[in-house]
Order: C-alpha cells, then sequence, then structure tokens
C-alpha cells in the first residue's frame, strides 16, 4: 500500500516546514504517512509529530506503519478541528504546519471508495464515512439547478447545465449508483474529445462538495495562523486552481500591513501583516517527479512564515 502512494514535492515541502529540529509540527493530510515520515526523519528526540486524516483507512493504515514511534501521535480529526487537536495535546503552537491536500492515490485506486471514474465503482466519493450525503445521494436527488451550479462551482465545467439535465432525465428512469453509470450520461452529451477532461471536472466537483472541502480549507488556514508559533512555516500544497486560489488569497491578505483604500493619504486601518510570503511564485514539481508520479503534475506548493 505505501508505494502506492508517493509523497508530492516531498524534499522541498520538508525543506520549508521543519525549521527546528526540537519543534512541534502538525500534518494535517497524514495519507500513508509520507510527508510525517519524512518530518520525523528530520527532528531528533525532542521533536513531536501531529498528524491527522479524515479517512479512516489511512488513519488505520498510519497507525500500524508508525506503531514503534513514540514521536508521532495520530487522529481520525478533520483538519478543520486542528484547534480542538491542540487542546487535547496541551499544545499552544506548532513550529509548521503542512497540508498536502486531496486525496491519495491509494484512495483514488481504491473501488470500494468510489472515487475514481476509471473504474466500475460505487458513487461514492466521501473521504470519511460519517459524512451523511454521499455523490449518489447529491446525483440522485439535488435539483437541476442545485446540480450545475455544483458542476459549475466546483468543476469549472461550462457544460454543467446540459449535464445537470441530462442526469436529471436519466434518473427518472434509473436510479444512479455507479461511476459508470455516471460517465456513460457524461459521455451522451460531451464531445469524445472533451470526455476525459469533462469527466474529471465533474467528480471533481462532486468529490469537492460532498467532502466539503474548499470550506474545510477555508477554515484550517484561519485557525492554522493562530497556532503558528513566530517564525513557524505554513505549506500548502494544492491540486487544483480553486484550492491554489484560496491558499494564494489568504497568504496575500495576511501578508498586507494596510488594507486602506487606495486613495486614503494616511494608513487608517489596524491590519497588521501576519505572514510574510515564501513563494512568490508557487513551487511545482520537475519534470522529473512528475514522469515518476504522474499524479504530482498539477501540484503547487504554497508556503508563509508567521510574523
Ligand atoms: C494527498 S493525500 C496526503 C498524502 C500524504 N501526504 C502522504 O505522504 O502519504 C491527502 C490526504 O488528506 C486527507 N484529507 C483530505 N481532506 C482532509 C480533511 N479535511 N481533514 C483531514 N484529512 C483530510 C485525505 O483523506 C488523504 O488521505
Amino acid at each position: 500500500m505505501e508505494k502506492l502512494h508517493k509523497p508530492v514535492l516531498f524534499e522541498e515541502s520538508l525543506n520549508y516546514v521543519v525549521t527546528d529540529k526540537s519543534g512541534i509540527y502538525f500534518d494535517a493530510t497524514l495519507g500513508y504517512g509520507g510527508h510525517s515520515e519524512g518530518i520525523l526523519k528530520r527532528i531528533n528526540k525532542n521533536g513531536t509529530v501531529i498528524s491527522t486524516d479524515v479517512d479512516k483507512d489511512a488513519f488505520n493504515f498510519s497507525k500500524e506503519k508508525f506503531k514503534n514511534e513514540n514521536r508521532i501521535k495520530l487522529y481520525n480529526f478533520n483538519f478543520t478541528q486542528i484547534d480542538i487537536i491542540t487542546k487535547i495535546e496541551s499544545i499552544n503552537f506548532f513550529d509548521g504546519i503542512l497540508a498536502d491536500l486531496g486525496v491519495s492515490s491509494f484512495q483514488l485506486d481504491n473501488v470500494e471508495k468510489g472515487f475514481t471514474y476509471r473504474q466500475e465503482a460505487r458513487l461514492d466519493l466521501r473521504m470519511d464515512r460519517n459524512k451523511v450525503v454521499n455523490a449518489s445521494d447529491v446525483v440522485n436527488s439535488f435539483s437541476e439547478e442545485d446540480l450545475a451550479d455544483i458542476l459549475f462551482k466546483f468543476g469549472e465545467e461550462k457544460n454543467s447545465r446540459k449535464i445537470a439535465k441530462e442526469i436529471c432525465n436519466q434518473r427518472r428512469n434509473n436510479k444512479i449508483e455507479t461511476t459508470s453509470e455516471l460517465s456513460s450520461i457524461i459521455k451522451q452529451v460531451t464531445p469524445q474529445r472533451y470526455y476525459v477532461k469533462t469527466l474529471s471536472r465533474v467528480f471533481q466537483a462532486l468529490r469537492i462538495f460532498v467532502n466539503d472541502e474548499l470550506n474545510a480549507l477555508e477554515i484550517f488556514l484561519k485557525k492554522s495562523i493562530e497556532l503558528l508559533k513566530k517564525n513557524g512555516v505554513l505549506v500548502i500544497i494544492s491540486y487544483h486552481s480553486l484550492e491554489d486560489r484560496i491558499v494564494k488569497e489568504f497568504f496575500k491578505y495576511e501578508a498586507l500591513d494596510c488594507i486602506c483604500p487606495k486613495d486614503y493619504p494616511v494608513c487608517k486601518c489596524d491590519k497588521e501583516s501576519r505572514l510574510k510570503i515564501l513563494t512568490k511564485k508557487p513551487v511545482v514539481p520537475s519534470l522529473k517527479e512528475i514522469e515518476q508520479n504522474i499524479r504530482a503534475r498539477s501540484a503547487k506548493l504554497r508556503a508563509a512564515e508567521r510574523i
């Protein structure tokens, strides 16, 4: 299983996030423990890593993987609960916080999770099985308008209205329960040359909606900045433009020390900058990394230091 997920931008992210060998680090997206393991290798016996993953299988896998490692504490919590985890651990601040967003290769390849449109699977897309609504519920019960909005907002799918209409037409006859049933509906209303890209956008949109990914990211960023020690670094690896935009805007806003209108002669706001941006442009994987791990191709890393 370990071989199935290669940590993305591994050295680059660790170079930014680990600033103190005895520090306390938070890995918000434990997955199969690749980045957490990298942090453990860089810290000394006084350092600590606290890692969480909302996916029970990822958590269980990593629990076994790190069973003989006493410098790591693992949680099966949403990363939006970073503040609760710090309270449980009686920690005030972290020296570094890392989030490698999205889904792992294992989740994508695991048929039971229904994350992939490449294999026949139940249409689910939940990372956290405790969430009440899955992708099948969305496509079978949401109104045509709401479906179209989800595809447009979270998949940036231009054909959202046409696809939503076809989904609603077809579900009148049969419930849409599998990835291939949804794929074949999309195929009927999509020109062949756009089919794969459209599929990818539709599945991305449903996944983001079902897991409430963008809201979770915003909550996490706001809480993280409060929990970073001075000079501590926040590192976020994102995989699509919607996530990257949120990170970029958040960093930009937190780096500003004035938000007064441009025509004010003197500053009247009490805005203070709380972050120094370390990556003017996002760091992207090398061609070599992409050749070895095609899933790294859309990754963008942004890092910022707490002032
Ligand atoms: C790209 S993988 C991380 C892989 C990990 N860095 C490694 O090296 O194995 C993303 C992980 O984040 C988890 N995840 C996504 N959103 C989450 C959230 N809101 N809270 C906690 N975990 C989340 C997913 O379940 C998945 O296991």
